[in-house]
């Protein structure tokens, strides 16, 4: 048994956690254990062991996984919500590119990551993969304040060497690897809970001598990998022209070693790929052969008009996967949102798009937003003994209702009555208490 020290406590209140992908675990009026940051578990009684760590009633509230956010763009948030009427690539350089030029200006960027991070605390999310810009001081900036609140997550420096306007654009494949590498020496051993990730922005933005450069730079400092892949047909039949030699979109990330598997050594590279709307069937395969995980983000695939991925079928093909809020594709950092996003859009494909494909369930969409996206980070995402302790206590009874329902319903109707903006009674990251 683990020896127990001071940080460690029992949550008592009604629990809800994924036990599988479509089989929800819901006990009511039990006991989570926590020691040093770990979960034991859940009892229906305490076990003699722990009767002596400090209990913490949440009686009548929901306990649950904290949501793993796979795919949201820090520098994003500030605009979120607005200019909703574009598609991808014309949103890229009527909005996205102006905005994120700004910041190359440390005080711009303070006030608005500092504006994102408090986001961060407020909110259920309590992991992140996170873009930045290409700006190395802002991003170190961004690392500073997430550190601070407290939430574990990966953050990037964006890397971008062409199609895009000169003030985004990095001077060349050499300058934006240098960057890079001057960013990762700056913030080495610096952060706990917070981890640089190797982003390349997408295959239009990143040219073939970057994409090697980066390649190089996943293997001399182990990094894990997150970029954009098959979003919008638009963008697909670019990267068609931009690189021939590519068997599919993703081809061309693993030509580089950025696809989940190192070429030299066939050593595992954990690696997300947000979207994949357009994904082929040899794609997919490569993307489960690889281990690749694909972050859903249905709220920007609706907002920016990209189309619905094939999500039963990744499920069904067992690709690993979780969601995102693509924030700002997505306009909020709502994960109940994606949850709920992520089913809407399943019915909607299974009744416009392809009869076989049965609609996501509840269950299913949860565990995306918790074990699925969680597995990225570890053992994280569920309640089972030796999985990381981070969760979130919701007040439903802010939902006012006549009559009392199950916790499966009480946790699906949090989901949908976004409760995460307005009900969260406490959050805990790893064990420690952020909000
Ligand atoms: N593809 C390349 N950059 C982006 C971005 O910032 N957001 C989304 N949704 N797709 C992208
Ligand atoms: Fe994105």
């Amino acid at each position: 048994m683990k020896e127990i020290s001071g940080n460690s406590f029992v949550l008592y209140g009604d629990i809800c956690y994924s036990e599988t992908k479509d089989k929800l675990f819901t006990k009511e009026g039990g006991y989570l254990v926590s020691v040093d940051g770990v979960s034991m578990g859940v009892f229906d009684e305490l076990p003699e062991e722990y009767r002596s760590l400090p209990l913490i009633d949440y009686g009548g509230k929901l306990i649950i996984p904290g949501m793993v956010d796979m795919h949201i763009h820090a520098p994003q948030f500030a605009y979120r919500g607005t200019d909703m009427d574009l598609e991808l690539m014309d949103w890229l350089s009527e909005k996205t590119f102006p905005e994120e030029a700004k910041y190359r200006d440390t005080d711009y960027a303070d006030r608005a990551y500092s504006i994102f991070a408090d986001a961060m605390r407020r909110g259920a999310t309590t992991h992140a993969a996170i873009f930045a810009t290409k700006h190395k001081e802002a991003t170190e900036l961004l690392m500073d304040k997430l550190e601070a609140v407290g939430i574990v997550s990966y953050v990037g420096k964006v890397n971008m060497d062409r199609e895009a306007p000169p003030e985004l654009c990095e001077a060349s494949a050499e300058a934006s690897a240098r960057e890079t590498v001057e960013w990762l020496e700056a913030i080495k051993g610096k952060y706990k809970l917070t981890k640089p990730i190797l982003t390349p922005r997408f295959i239009p933005c990143c040219s073939k001598k970057l994409l090697d450069r980066l390649g190089e730079i996943q293997i001399e400092y182990d990094l894990p990998v997150q970029s954009h892949l098959s979003e919008n047909q638009g963008e697909v039949e670019f990267v068609r022209r931009l690189a021939p030699k590519s068997a599919f979109y993703g081809d061309a990330y693993d030509y580089h070693g950025l696809f989940g598997t190192e070429h030299t050594r066939g050593k595992a590279v954990n690696t997300i790929m947000a979207h994949c709307v357009y994904s082929t069937e040899e794609e997919m395969q490569r993307m489960k052969e690889n281990g690749v995980f694909v972050a859903h983000c249905p709220a920007s695939n609706i907002n920016l008009s990209s189309g619905i991925a094939p999500i039963r079928k990744y499920l069904d093909l067992g690709l690993r996967m979780g969601l995102g809020s693509d924030v700002a594709g997505g306009h909020t950092d709502s994960m109940f949102e994606a949850i709920c996003d992520a089913v809407q859009v399943s019915k909607l494909y299974w009744r416009l798009v392809d009869q076989s494909a049965k609609p996501l369930s509840f269950a299913e969409a949860f565990y995306l937003a918790t074990r699925g996206g969680g597995e990225f980070f570890g053992r994280v995402g569920g309640f089972d003994a030796g999985y990381e302790l981070s969760a979130v206590v919701l007040d439903d009874g802010l939902i006012e209702r006549p009559m009392a329902l199950s916790i499966k319903d009480r946790v699906e109707s949090a989901a949908y009555c976004a409760l995460d903006l307005y009900g969260i009674s406490a959050k805990y990251v790893r064990g420690v208490r952020i909000a």
